[in-house]
């Protein structure tokens, strides 16, 4: 049984190889790309739960979100305004990790927008009290939330409330910002989550899985 089942990883291992490096891209890449994936191989575990995913983003428009399976949780892309870009510009003494200091947040995205470029946001749409999935709030101080709220998400379960970045205020239950995946654009409308350009963090888990 143990020689069946390891078979079934390696072949699980090869396909993802194959992925990987027709994502890498031509075939004069592959001689040269194959030590580095090899080492950053990815552990069985995160290959059962599901290699990258490809988004299209290319209709998205301004103040929309849109959301896509992966490894069996929500992926956010939300296209952000100018007006909710002004609003992440400005210090917010509300929240509780402006910076973003807390473990489980990769350096590339420690910005007060979060993201590679400012107009998009990809995020784990997971609350990081207990794990509901927030809801996406972009009215400006709606009567349940109150006159203070400028758009952000509120999680239902607890009433935790994080801004347009996903980042936690005082006074949420949650302990933490939303996770942001490792992720880069592929192209100028297709966002690929799972991994970095360099095919790192492929084993990436936040802290609330
Ligand atoms: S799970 Fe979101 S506030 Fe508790």
């Amino acid at each position: 049984m143990t020689g069946d089942k390891g078979a079934t990883v390696n072949k699980s291992r090869r396909r993802f190889l194959v992925a990987a490096t027709s994502v890498v891209g031509g075939a004069g890449m592959v001689a040269a790309a194959l030590p580095f994936i090899f080492s950053m191989e990815p552990s069985a575990a995160t290959l059962a739960a599901g290699g990258p995913v490809e988004i299209d983003i290319s209709k998205l428009e301004h103040g929309q979100l849109l959301t896509v399976g992966w490894r069996s949780r929500p992926v956010w892309v939300l296209r952000r305004t100018k007006a909710q870009l002004k609003v992440l510009s400005a210090p917010n003494p509300e929240l509780k990790d402006p910076d973003s200091d807390e473990p489980q947040q990769l350096p590339q995205y420690r910005n007060s927008y979060r993201s590679i470029k400012p107009e998009y946001f990809v995020a784990i749409g997971i609350c990081t009290h207990l794990g509901c999935i927030p809801t996406y709030r972009p009215q400006i101080a709606p009567a349940d939330l109150g006159p203070d709220w400028k758009g952000g998400f509120f999680c239902p379960c607890h009433g935790s409330r994080y801004d347009l970045s996903g980042r936690v205020m005082a006074g949420s239950p949650a302990p933490l910002n939303i996770p942001v995946p490792p992720y880069y654009y592929s192209s100028d409308t297709v966002v690929h989550v799972g991994e970095l350009k360099n095919g790192s963090e492929q084993n990436w888990a936040p802290t609330t899985w």
